[in-house]
């Protein structure tokens, strides 16, 4: 959340924006890129990931701020001259051009010789592997062959930064991660920085060096895959991403490196300390699913009485849904067989205390 790191490669400092009179639609973002990082913008429909993305591309104007490219205020610059890539959902090639074409556009624009033209344009398509398809027209391909040429297109001219835009939203689940696989080969390969916006956060989770996780304009956290999912700051960010059991409570005592609640249903459980939580503090206590497990978990843990309500078999998982005894529900997701198995009426479940993430109760 703190300030734009001096010597990174992209720099927005303080930006906001307002689409005409309204109010701000982005509120004093600060954020940095490193070179050759590749940071997802993640974030519910609305949260302002596109509008970032625009004003970075220079599509839109900031209201206020700057934005900072390899050390040059480009924010007044338009967009033909940041000299960077952009990739939308949809896919915007030229209809009137072949493939061949398409990718050789942006060269062309850039006046490079027809020789290197050739050349790039022959190495762009064997890289998507897509040599047997230069000559067709964009009408004449798949939905996920159109955004491998819009991927290439964007990429052939060496831009030091390239803007992704749900680029994968119209694909199917099994082409869609096939296509990040490819998109993340691509970057490892060209070592491009790259900016990559997404509402799914498994596509962030499983692309991403960095996630930046968007909600009303703001950033909420930035870090690392394994950050965000297992410290994440807050409530907001522990529901976005992954599934995560809430449990109600006060706290009972607030030690070194631990904190212990009692649940409005009456049990005892330990937590992860947190700064600024106090006895007598109402808390609310994120566990997630995979954490709950059903023989006794490794000390420090704490135990909750459920009954089984129902099991659903996933293959790689089982998810268990479980009435607490006085007190509402619990996921469990297990992806091997329970000792004495899960269709026991009565089960006690443990999480430990690391697992147990806490926050203040009017935290959002
Ligand atoms: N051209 C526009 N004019 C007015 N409001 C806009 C415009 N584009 C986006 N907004 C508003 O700005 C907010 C952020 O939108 P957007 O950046 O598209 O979010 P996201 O990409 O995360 O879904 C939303 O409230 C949206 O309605
Ligand atoms: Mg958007």
């Amino acid at each position: 959340m703190g300030g734009a790191d001096a010597g990174a490669y992209v720099r927005v400092e303080n930006v906001w924006k307002s689409y005409g009179a309204g109010t701000p639609v982005i509120k004093n973002l600060n954020l940095s890129v490193a070179k050759g990082e590749f940071l997802t913008l993640l974030g519910p429909s609305g949260s302002g990931k596109t509008t970032t993305l625009m004003m970075l591309a220079g599509f839109e104007q900031v209201s206020g701020g700057a934005i900072v490219l390899g050390g040059r205020d480009i924010s007044s610059v338009p967009p033909y001259r940041r000299g960077i890539g952009v990739v939308f959902q949809s896919y915007a090639l030229f209809p009137h051009m072949t493939v061949a074409e398409n990718l050789a556009y942006p060269l062309t624009t850039r006046g490079l010789g027809r020789a290197e033209i050739r050349e790039r344009v022959a190495a762009a398509l064997q890289m998507i592997r897509m040599s047997d398809f230069a000559s067709r027209y964009p009408a004449k391909l798949s939905g996920g062959q159109q955004q491998r040429v819009a991927v290439a297109r964007a990429m052939i001219f060496r831009p030091g930064l390239i803007l992704m835009d749900e680029p994968l939203g119209a694909l199917d689940r099994q082409l869609r991660e096939e296509m990040q696989r490819e998109i993340k080969d691509l970057h490892d390969l060209t070592g491009a920085t790259i900016v990559y916006v997404t509402h799914d956060q498994s596509e962030a989770l499983s692309m991403s060096d960095r996630i930046a996780v968007f909600n009303k304009g703001r950033i909420e956290q930035i870090g690392s895959p394994q950050e965000v999912y297992r410290n994440p700051a807050t409530p907001f960010v522990a529901s976005f991403i992954g599934e995560t059991n809430w449990l109600a409570g006060t706290v009972v005592s607030a030690g070194e490196g631990e904190l212990k609640a009692r649940l409005s249903s009456g049990e005892e459980v330990l937590c992860r300390s947190k700064d600024g939580l106090k006895a007598g503090d109402e808390v609310k206590i994120a566990v997630r699913p995979e954490n709950i497990v059903f023989d006794r978990a490794p000390e420090p843990a704490s135990c909750l009485k459920t009954k089984t309500l129902d099991l659903t078999y996933l293959g790689l998982c089982t998810r268990i849904r479980l009435a607490r005894e006085n007190a509402g529900e619990l996921l469990a997701v297990v992806s091997q067989q329970v000792p004495g198995g899960y269709a026991k009426e009565a089960a006690e479940v443990w999480f430990s205390r690391d697992a147990a993430i806490p926050f203040a109760a009017d935290a959002t």
